[in-house]
């Protein structure tokens, strides 16, 4: 993967987001909505999975076939939201081992803490990171961060939306890290929400507000 943002600008990633959008979609729509832009998506920040064959025997012939090649990839869901992308994802790939980042933000020093990391061994797999909303890009960045010290070389950011200021930070910190995403939005407001977005996507799939 050569660009560091891709958008998918397919018709069913945009329709199924501007259902996502709209503020009248309820709490179970919303959700399955996620799930199927999810695997949308997948098929997009995959593509670059390494391939190898192994030989098989169709009812015809024997033929070398096509399989994925090397270690199971590693899917890393950033608390809570990320987990919306989770199931999805993991239907396509049931093989993944699947890991989790919880990030507060310390109200002094406005830097993310950690108070959960618990990731499958990162070294030498592909590990996809997913958080459907790219934001200020501070505690993406921050839970990147933290992925290569555990040992991550080879990374995926995949979310549904991204603002400028979360592209434009995460570009600047890890510029090797690849991101995948349904629209890239106008800007953020003072609150730190995505505009036009979607609101918080966290309380639009769990209903918690
Ligand atoms: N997180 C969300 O859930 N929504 C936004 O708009 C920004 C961050």
């Amino acid at each position: 993967m050569t660009e560091h943002l891709t958008v998918v600008r397919h018709p069913l990633v945009q329709h199924k987001l501007s259902h996502m959008r709209d503020a009248t979609t309820p709490t179970p729509v919303f959700r399955q909505l996620l799930r199927e832009v999810s695997q949308l998506l997948a098929y997009e920040v995959t593509r670059d999975m390494a391939l190898t064959t192994r030989r098989i025997d169709t009812p015809l012939q024997a033929m070398d076939a096509p399989v994925l090649d090397g270690p199971e990839p590693a899917l890393i869901s950033i608390l809570r939201a990320g987990n919306g992308l989770l199931d999805g994802i993991l239907e396509l790939m049931p093989q993944a081992r699947v890991g989790f980042v919880g990030l507060y933000r310390d109200e002094a020093t406005l830097e993310p803490v950690k108070y959960y990391f618990k990731v499958p061994p990162l070294e030498g797999r592909m590990v996809f990171v997913v958080d459907p909303m790219l934001a200020t890009g501070n505690s993406s960045a921050a839970a990147v961060s933290m992925l290569k010290e555990a040992g991550a070389v080879n990374l995926r950011f995949l979310c549904l939306l991204a603002a400028p200021e979360g592209v434009a930070r995460m570009r600047a910190a890890h510029p090797d890290v690849p991101i995948v995403t349904a629209a890239l939005d106008a800007r953020l407001d003072a609150r730190g929400y995505i505009v036009p977005g979607l609101g918080d996507a966290g309380d639009r799939m769990f209903g918690t507000k």
